[in-house]
């Protein structure tokens, strides 16, 4: 499948409101005791972000879906929903977690108060906590063969964890101030953002029934793009204003945290993901023409200007 441009961002921003429909169901009600922290996760959630963790899950489905699959249509389309919107529960609580006064200590995000700014630390913390175990509930109800779904419990836990995203975020305080190597920094990105990026990936492949071959092919896409993410993620931080991005800009070199523009200046970490989207696409190749979308969402990725 080739798509346009026209086409595919028709399709990213279908899919988004879709999966913010479901996160919209399965998420408490906020009238639901205790309704504050409620509240939180809510506005945590819902209302807003790229919703590029989730499209991962439906584009990496969509290339590795069977054509005489006997799943039926109806269980395959919600055992994605539900690992989508599972990716996206870690990605808000990471989210909530990164922007507290003891992390990264930001007052925007997405265009609005942060979690902690909008109600308070303790609250922000237990939204966390509370949207982190959701995401696990919902992918023990993926209809798919029980080791598959022990498979996404562990994909998603590992790539959360201390040797995932937790690790690279401890790596990333840890690091303040100091110069990194490219090998030290891109192993903290790998981490930090790059783990849930594939584990969005390699969901998405479980959900469909993808053979071992596909997931290969996922696997080298996701470790180039998953990097390129972050990359990118360092670049705006110095281009791009508040309006664009929903956050504060400039917190990178504020706070003195090592990013690809400290090691390699801007136009290197430029050049530097464009080679990783090239990476990203040449790996796509064994999956033929219905990786449509996850090309499109590698330039996406790469291109985006927030
Ligand atoms: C921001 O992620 C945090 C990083 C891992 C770099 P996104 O840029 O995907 O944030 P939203 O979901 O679109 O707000
Ligand atoms: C955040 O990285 C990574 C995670 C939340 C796991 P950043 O700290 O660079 O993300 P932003 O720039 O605040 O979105
Ligand atoms: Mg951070
Ligand atoms: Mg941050
Ligand atoms: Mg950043």
């Amino acid at each position: 499948m080739s798509l346009s441009a026209v086409e595919f961002s028709a399709w990213l921003s279908e899919r988004a409101q879709h999966v913010e429909q479901v996160l919209a169901r399965v998420l408490p009600h906020e009238d639901a005791v205790p309704a504050r922290l409620h509240r939180a996760m809510r506005y945590s959630v819902l209302g807003g972000g790229k919703r590029v963790r989730a499209a991962l899950v439906f584009a990496a489905a969509h290339a590795c879906r069977p054509a005489l699959s006997t799943q039926p249509d109806a269980e395959c389309a919600w055992a994605q929903d539900l690992a989508a919107a599972a990716v996206e529960l870690v990605h808000a609580y990471s989210l909530v977690h990164d922007d507290l006064p003891c992390m990264d200590d930001d007052v925007l995000r997405r265009g609005r108060p942060t979690v902690h700014v909008q109600f308070d630390e303790a609250t922000a913390l237990l939204a966390g906590d509370a949207l982190q175990p959701l995401a696990f509930d919902l992918l023990a109800q993926m209809p798919i063969a029980p080791p598959l779904i022990v498979q996404a419990i562990r994909d998603l836990a590992q790539a959360a964890g201390s040797l995932g995203m937790a690790g690279g975020q401890a790596i990333d305080l840890e690091s303040v101030g100091k110069a990194l190597t490219q090998d030290a920094l891109q192993q903290m990105h790998v981490l930090k953002t790059g783990a849930l990026l594939a584990a969005s990936v390699s969901l998405g492949g479980l959900a469909s029934g993808a053979n071992a071959q596909q997931r290969s092919a996922l696997e080298a896409y996701s470790a180039a793009m998953g990097l390129a993410f972050q990359v990118i993620d360092d670049v705006l931080d110095v281009t791009a204003d508040s309006s664009q991005l929903g956050k504060t800009p400039g917190k990178d070199a504020a706070a003195n945290k090592p990013t690809y523009v400290t090691l390699m200046g801007l136009e290197q970490a430029r050049t530097f993901a464009g080679e990783l989207h090239q990476r990203a696409l040449a790996a796509l190749h064994p999956l033929g023409d219905s990786a449509g979308l996850l090309a499109g969402l590698a330039d996406f990725i790469v291109l985006r200007d927030h």
